[in-house]
C-alpha cells in the first residue's frame, strides 16, 4: 500500500512573518491527520520558520529545489548538506517553472537527485509535458525522455527512495487541470517505465503524485484514482484552508 503525499510548492511567495501566520490556521485543521504525509515547501528563505511552525506536528519541511555539488563557487546555489541542516525532509527537483526559466536539464534534474539522496533527502522529482507536446502527440515521449536521463541511471536502493510527480506544465497554475483519467493514463505509463527499469515491485512501491490546478473540488476525484498517490499543490496551498481541504481529501 503506497501512502499517500500531499506536498505545497510556495514557489515564490511568503515571508517568514507569512509563514509562521500561514502554520498557526493550519496546524490545528490538520492536527489528526494519518492517512496521508504533508509536505510543504516554503522558499529558502522562509525554511528555518516553517522548520519551527511546524515542530511537533506530522507536517515535513521541504526545499524547492538543490544545487548538486556539496559546497564551491555556485553563486545563489544551496547544497542538499544544507537544507538537512536547516530542517528539510523533502526537495522539489526538476520542477517545470525550473525547467522553462531556469533552463534546468534532464541532466541536471539526474545530478540533484541523486546529491538530495546522498544527503538523505527525499526528491519529490517533476516530468510533465508542455501544451504543443501534447497537442502533437508527445507527451509519452516526453515522459520517456525525462525518466530515462532523469531518473533510470538512479541505482536501484535510490530509486525505491524518490516520489515521482507528474505535472503537466499545461495545468500548472493556468486553473485548467487534467481530468483524473488523463492523469492516471500518464502515471501508469511512468509506472511502465519504472518497471521495465527497475523491476515490477519497485514500481508498484513508486509514489507518483499529480500537480497542476489542484484544488478542494478536484483532489477527490483525482485521489479516487488507484495510479493517483497524492498531490503537488501550488497556488492552493499558500492558503491554510484550501490546503487543509485538499489535506483532508
Ligand atoms: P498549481 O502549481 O497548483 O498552482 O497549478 C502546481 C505546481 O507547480 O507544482
Amino acid at each position: 500500500m503506497r501512502r499517500a503525499v500531499i506536498a505545497g510548492n510556495w514557489k515564490m511567495h511568503k515571508t517568514q512573518a507569512e509563514t509562521r501566520a500561514f502554520f498557526d490556521r493550519f496546524r490545528p485543521l490538520v492536527a489528526g491527520v494519518q492517512h496521508c504525509e504533508i509536505v510543504i515547501a516554503p522558499t529558502f528563505t522562509s525554511l528555518s520558520a516553517a522548520v519551527e511552525s511546524s515542530r511537533g506536528t506530522a507536517i515535513a519541511i521541504g526545499a524547492q529545489d538543490v544545487h548538486w555539488e556539496s559546497q564551491g563557487a555556485f553563486t545563489g546555489e544551496v547544497s542538499a548538506a544544507m537544507l538537512v541542516e536547516a530542517g528539510c525532509r523533502y526537495v522539489i527537483v526538476g520542477h517545470s517553472e525550473r525547467r522553462q526559466y531556469f533552463g534546468e536539464t534532464d541532466e541536471w534534474v539526474f545530478r540533484k537527485t541523486r546529491a538530495a539522496l546522498a544527503a538523505g533527502l527525499l526528491p519529490i522529482v517533476c516530468v510533465g509535458e508542455t501544451l504543443p507536446q501534447r497537442e502533437t502527440g508527445q507527451t509519452e515521449a516526453v515522459l520517456e525522455r525525462q525518466f530515462r536521463l532523469g531518473l533510470a541511471a538512479l541505482t536501484a536502493e535510490e530509486f525505491s527512495r524518490i516520489i515521482l510527480a507528474y505535472e503537466p506544465v499545461w495545468a500548472i497554475g493556468t486553473g485548467r487541470t487534467a481530468t483524473p483519467e488523463l492523469a492516471a493514463e500518464a502515471h501508469r505509463f511512468l509506472r511502465e517505465r519504472a518497471a521495465e527499469k527497475f523491476g515490477r515491485a519497485a514500481a508498484s512501491a513508486l509514489r507518483i503524485l499529480y500537480g497542476g490546478s489542484v484544488k478542494p473540488d478536484n483532489i477527490g476525484g483525482l485521489m479516487a484514482q488507484p495510479e493517483i498517490d497524492g498531490a503537488l499543490v501550488g497556488g492552493a496551498s499558500l492558503d491554510a484552508e484550501s490546503f487543509a481541504a485538499i489535506v483532508n481529501f
